[in-house]
């Protein structure tokens, strides 16, 4: 068993290091984990500086015919590539399912972007979503059940309990309801959100510059405290 701490680190933001949030609290967690876990295990991808392509005709195709024929893991998937197409578009996905296989913490940054995740993070998530691809062939149990993810989310705006534009929020919930379809456990399942992040910036917003920094400093402080803790693993007699 491979008792390294690993952390895939991945940032959606089309905006650059500097100003954006999203990749300042990301960094912070990141810096905050290799100080404590090392550097061996850290794993970096920039899905807005390099697109994961947009499913092709061959991903659906072979994606379709496992599911028909009785899907198999990912590396028995290879063997099942029936022309170029299916090929080139497993080549694509079978290193981004690879990637999370091996990470037990996922660290994620998700601008809001029109009420919901960035056109970058969606294209990956769609390529990681195949077939089978984290479920145990053995016991049929999802391989992420023990895999912490962390989603650190900036939004311009404040979509708290109660607000005006709770029921506007379609990033978090969807989210929440995506890895936890995956397998993630609840209690692995992490949603740190950084709102209002305009505010200091924009005359319109200046009534909120204090709720902005409230916000920030409780998502910095949230998101130190996750990176000096390891991930929660079932007790032995759960296992
Ligand atoms: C294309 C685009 C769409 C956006 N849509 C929304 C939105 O629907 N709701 C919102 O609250 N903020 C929205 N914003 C503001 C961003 O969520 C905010 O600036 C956030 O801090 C961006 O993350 P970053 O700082 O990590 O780049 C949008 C920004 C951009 C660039």
């Amino acid at each position: 068993m491979n008792t390294t701490p690993s952390l895939l680190h991945l940032d959606s933001t089309a905006g650059p290091a500097g100003p954006s949030v999203s990749r300042q609290l990301t960094a912070l967690f990141a810096d905050t984990w290799r100080d404590h876990h090392g550097t061996a295990g850290y794993r970096y991808r920039d899905l807005a500086a390099e697109p994961v392509p947009l499913l092709g005709a061959g991903y659906v195709t072979l994606g379709r015919r496992l599911g028909e024929q009785g899907t198999v893991p990912p590396a028995e998937v290879a063997a099942r590539v029936r022309d170029a197409s299916e090929e080139r578009e497993w080549a694509l996905t079978l290193p981004l399912v690879e990637e999370v296989l091996a990470a037990d913490t996922v660290l994620l940054g998700v601008p809001m972007y029109n009420f919901t995740v960035p056109a970058a993070l969606k294209a990956w998530i769609e390529r990681i979503s195949f077939p089978a691809a984290f479920t145990d062939p053995r016991t049929g149990e999802s391989l992420l059940r023990d895999t912490r993810v962390v989603i650190v989310t900036a939004r311009g705006g404040g979509y708290g309990p109660g607000t005006p534009r709770e029921p506007f929020d379609h990033q978090a919930p969807y989210l929440r309801a995506y890895f936890g379809d995956l397998g993630v456990r609840k209690e692995n399942l992490f949603l740190v959100h950084a709102e209002l992040t305009r505010a200091a910036a924009m005359p319109a917003l200046a009534q909120f510059t204090d709720l902005a920094a409230g916000s920030l400093a409780a998502a910095r402080d949230q998101l130190l405290t996750l990176a000096t803790t390891t991930p929660r693993r079932p007790t032995p007699a759960l296992a």
